[in-house]
């Protein structure tokens, strides 16, 4: 299964891509992740992403296309993955349809995780992540059970330097005039669902398999 999470900032992507690598042991590749363990690391690459990270636009094309090509050439996503946060442009989903057909494979299903912006500041705002096993709370939507220790691993949460209302209003705009096109793209294409957000996330979980349980592979 190819699948693409689509969706703003903030929408659940993350969320949602953790339980489908559970449901349906494929990897997930998200493109935020894989930039900002570059900036961890000190690497070029890292280099090359941390101002657009901290600013809330988007790093070029060509240096995210290179690196999902890299990701989907490997072996662990022989039988399918999960991308997450990629494709953000329309060259990007054109560069997305020439590695796929390339690797002889198609997008099984875009699932569009849909919120209202409205609702968006204030779940990244209040976003937590686990140090250790990088597992996803919210204060306020999906509390550790003890303040600020993950529930799986006991490790310590943090916030990500980009979740703060200012950067957060520049990535809904860069979603806006960038991202919100591919949704007519991927219409266009026919693989296309929408998938109301704004559930709580055990009930958008459920929605996704419903959906993915009646498609084609
Ligand atoms: P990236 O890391 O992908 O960030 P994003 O797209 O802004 O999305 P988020 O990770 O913020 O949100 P999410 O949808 O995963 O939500 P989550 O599940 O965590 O990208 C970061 C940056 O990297 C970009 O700004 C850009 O600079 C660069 N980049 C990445 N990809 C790129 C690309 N393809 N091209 C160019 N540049 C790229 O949930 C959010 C919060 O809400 C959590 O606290 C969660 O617990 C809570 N929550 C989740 N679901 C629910 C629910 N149903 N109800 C209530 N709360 C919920
Ligand atoms: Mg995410
Ligand atoms: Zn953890």
């Amino acid at each position: 299964m190819q699948l693409l999470l689509m969706g703003p900032p903030g929408a659940g992507k993350g969320t949602q891509a953790a339980e489908l690598v559970k449901k349906f042991s494929i990897p997930q590749i998200s493109t935020g992740d894989m930039f900002r363990a570059a900036v961890k690391e000190g690497t070029e690459l890292g280099k090359k992403a941390e101002a657009c990270m901290k600013s809330g636009t988007l790093v070029p094309d060509e240096v995210t296309i290179g690196i999902v090509r890299e990701r989907l050439a490997k072996d662990d996503c022989k039988n399918g993955f999960i991308l997450d946060g990629f494709p953000r442009t329309v060259e990007q989903a054109d560069a997305l349809a020439k590695i796929l057909d390339e690797l002889g494979k198609k997008l099984t299903r875009v699932l569009n995780i849909h919120v209202p912006a409205e609702d968006l500041i204030e779940r990244a705002v209040g976003r937590r992540i686990c140090k250790g096993c990088g597992a996803t709370y919210h204060v306020k939507f999906n509390p550790p059970k003890k303040n600020s220790t993950c529930d799986n691993c006991g490790g310590e949460l943090y916030q990500r330097a980009d979740d703060n209302e200012q950067t957060m209003t520049t990535r809904l705009s860069t979603y806006e005039s960038s991202t919100r096109p591919l949704i007519d793209y991927y219409k266009k294409v026919g693989v296309y669902t929408e998938i109301d957000g704004r559930q709580p996330i055990a009930k958008v979980t459920e929605d996704l398999v419903k959906v993915l349980s009646s498609v084609k592979d």
